[in-house]
């Protein structure tokens, strides 16, 4: 993998609602972090909301807008990552159809969120051609940047795992060229006669004794020559590992932890639960609803001691509070020395302190949403531009190029 590749992060998520604390603590916050760290590309995966919700899509025109206000709030910034819409990048499609020719159909059924996405929204006929196949949409989502790194958390895993089988079916069967060994040959002149013979040299201990510290030294070597193309690059790595030519490198996950947030019932935060705080919603809204979230439901009267290992506040404590304040819940609440309302109001006052730079920051997006519309187009014009000269290389390793 060249070092452009292994330095470039996707993600995308699906416009299907407004985000939550559950988004921002499992996956906003991350994100924001990598866009200091890496190449990030951040996309609004449309199309994958369409594979479950072809039957009521009006979700996904009335989302995508607000779910990137939502990003730019939280604090993801259009200068460190592209943001874009996964429509604006037909490319996505074209080679989700070219790797579909060689994609063995075992793959796809394999996927576990396929039976098990299908179990649980039972309401929708997800026995649809767009869905056995939507793993492979997000592997051309991922190969399309031919991105190193994919944050993603323990569910999405196994849709990683097959992009790199994919990758490897695709650059075994078209990283053959006809002259790949002189092809190779000359790239290593290029490299000057001293560094050839090292890289001969590394390539044959990693072939024949499987050595990792010479594949790896190869690899670093590959990587410090400035004046290879990276045609040729991609060629010696390919021809160092044994394999042919890599177009599509294979990306690793980066697995993102999960998030803890709890919900307002203790149960993880999630819409479907209807438990949920949402990132723009009204600062009473969210006190009203925290004041009457439910507590230890032992504890009926103000004197009943309660027990906070049961209580869905005091998960929101573990959250918020440091240990000080925490073991002043269990002292006070074990002992009926404060009420519910006492022991809620230190969490009132973190969740609404967390969000009100979002909300702040929000609003000039909300009063401006060409502004908005504005960083999608650029967003999309830099994903098109890396998504096409991709496929121009896919083209024609297939052969596609007449
Ligand atoms: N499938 C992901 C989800 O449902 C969203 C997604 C689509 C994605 N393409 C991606 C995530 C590529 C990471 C990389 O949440
Ligand atoms: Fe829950 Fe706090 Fe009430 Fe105890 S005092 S039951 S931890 S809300």
């Amino acid at each position: 993998m060249t070092s452009e590749s292994k330095n470039r992060v996707l993600s995308g998520m699906r416009p299907t609602g407004r985000l939550h604390l559950g988004h921002y603590h499992g996956v906003l916050k991350n994100w924001v972090q990598l866009q200091h760290e890496y190449d990030c590309y951040f996309f609004v995966a449309d199309w994958h909301a369409l594979t479950t919700h072809y039957e009521d899509p009006q979700i996904i025109g009335e989302s995508v807008m607000d779910m990137v206000i939502d990003w730019l709030a939280a604090g993801v910034n259009p200068a460190n990552a592209k943001i874009f819409v996964q429509s604006d990048v037909p490319q996505h499609a074209e080679l989700h159809l070219l790797l579909s020719m060689l994609t063995p159909l075992g793959w796809l059924e394999r996927v576990p969120s396929y039976k098990d996405q299908q179990e649980k929204l039972r309401e929708r006929d997800l026995a649809t051609y767009g869905f056995l196949g939507y793993p492979l949409l997000q592997s051309a989502d991922i190969l399309i940047y031919k991105a190193g790194s994919v944050p993603v958390g323990e569910d999405q895993v196994a849709h990683v795992e097959l992009t790199r089988e994919v990758a490897r079916r695709f650059n075994h069967l078209y990283g053959r060229e006809p002259d790949f060994e002189e092809k190779a040959d000359a790239a290593m002149k290029k490299m000057g006669k001293k560094n050839a013979k090292l890289y001969r040299q590394l390539r044959k201990r990693y072939q024949e004794q499987g050595d990792q510290d010479a594949l790896d030294t190869g690899r670093a070597l590959l990587v410090s020559q400035a004046n290879l193309a990276l045609g040729d690059r991609e060629r010696l790595y390919g021809y160092l590992e044994g394999s042919g030519r890599i177009i599509l490198p294979e990306p690793e996950a980066l697995l993102t932890p999960a998030s803890k947030m709890p919900g307002l019932d203790g149960q993880k935060m999630s819409k479907s639960y209807g438990n949920t705080i949402c990132l723009r919603d009204d600062p009473e809204e969210i006190e009203q609803k925290l004041r009457t979230m439910p507590t230890d439901p032992a504890r009926v009267r103000r004197n009943d001691p309660g027990d906070p290992d049961v209580c869905p506040v005091f998960q929101l404590h573990q959250v918020y509070s440091d240990e000080q304040r925490q073991q002043w819940v269990r002292e006070g609440c074990t002992s009926a020395g404060i009420g519910c309302l006492d022991c809620k109001q230190p969490v009132v006052d973190a969740v609404l302190g967390e969000l009100a730079p979002l909300r702040e920051r929000a609003r000039e997006f909300e009063q401006d949403p060409q502004m908005v519309r504005n960083i999608l187009q650029e967003g999309g014009e830099a994903a098109r531009d890396v998504a096409e000269d991709t496929m121009r290389e896919v083209r024609s390793a297939i052969g596609l190029n007449y």
